[in-house]
């Protein structure tokens, strides 16, 4: 077992090529199949546990360049923390430990080296919960971009981050007031905006429509089918439909009670999200999807 070190590395930056080098985007994305994946993160043998209690293990998956991968299953399965794994955010969780492979680009991120402010840059996240900062509108945007030392084209930099996010003809009058004048699902917006902001290759959303409503759901869906041309996104999520209706492949997860009591979750099937929802491999997997399980 490893234990996440956290914090800022001072040995040496990942090592990921430029946006021009990264894999092409695949030809035929109607004909989807595991096999033919072009991954941006995989993951080997993966497994977490958290004091000592083992919560998923077995996790093996790849995330594909540029597609929308659903995680699906019951509460308590994992999928929160496997997406945390993908960008080292359980390295904040006291207690959690990781082992197995999770590679971005072939590159092992639980290596010393890794920077790992710098990988969360390239892997962002985006909340359950909109968590816009007590900050107006503008400055939450430009967050990212001044750590990074950015002082020039700031404006340009919201004014892009917001279009891409959908949200920039409703605040574009109103950029210095607070975030926290928007409603949930413009926060939500808000906070994608700030995530693309520092300009990443992958973005983890954790059940992001979970506190809105379904006109805002349908805003953020829509919105993720525009960001998946340019960046690889991962989405936890108990809204069946949803992940039918946004993404390109689906992981199903479940959680299994062990001999000793212990409930550990596992990766049951991961394929081409059409194939999950209409002729899943495993009766785990229709059961959970026709709502007889989970
Ligand atoms: N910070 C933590 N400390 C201790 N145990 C944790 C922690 N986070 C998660 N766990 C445990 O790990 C297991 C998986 O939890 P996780 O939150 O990843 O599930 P999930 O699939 O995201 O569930 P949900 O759908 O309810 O969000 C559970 O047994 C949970 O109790
Ligand atoms: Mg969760």
């Amino acid at each position: 077992m490893r234990k996440p070190s956290g914090g800022r590395s001072d040995v040496a930056e990942l090592q990921v090529p430029d946006d021009s080098e990264l894999m092409p985007r695949p030809q035929v994305r109607e004909d989807l199949d595991p096999s033919r994946a072009q991954p941006v993160i995989q993951l080997g043998d993966l497994a977490v546990s958290y004091s000592g209690k083992l919560a998923v293990e077995d996790v093996n998956l790849d995330f594909g360049y540029r597609e929308i991968t659903a995680l699906i299953g019951p509460s308590g399965c994992g999928k929160s923390t496997v997406l945390r794994c993908l960008n080292r955010m359980n390295d904040l969780v006291l207690g959690a430990e990781v082992s197995g492979r999770v590679t971005y680009h072939g590159q092992d991120i639980y290596a010393p080296e890794v920077d790992v402010i710098e990988l969360r840059r390239r892997v962002g996240m985006v909340f359950q919960k909109p968590n816009p900062f007590p900050k107006s509108i503008y400055d939450n945007i430009a967050f990212g971009p001044r750590v990074m030392g950015r002082k020039q084209d700031l404006d340009d930099t919201v004014e892009e981050a917001l279009t891409k996010a959908a949200l920039w003809d409703e605040v574009k009058s109103k950029l210095k007031q607070s975030a926290f004048a928007l409603s949930g699902g413009q926060q939500q917006r808000l906070c994608i905006a700030r995530a693309i902001a520092v300009q990443p290759e992958v973005i983890l959303m954790d059940e992001p429509c979970s506190s809105l409503d379904p006109i805002a759901t349908a805003k953020i869906e829509d919105l993720m089918q525009d960001l998946k041309r340019e960046f690889s996104i991962v989405i936890v999520t108990h809204n069946m439909q949803q992940a039918a209706r946004v993404s390109d492949r689906t992981a199903f997860f479940t959680a299994t009670v062990r001999d000793d009591g212990q409930r550990v979750g596992e990766l049951v099937e991961f394929d081409t999200t059409p194939r999950i929802f209409s002729n899943p491999k495993e009766s785990r997997t229709e059961g959970y999807i026709t709502g007889r399980f989970g």
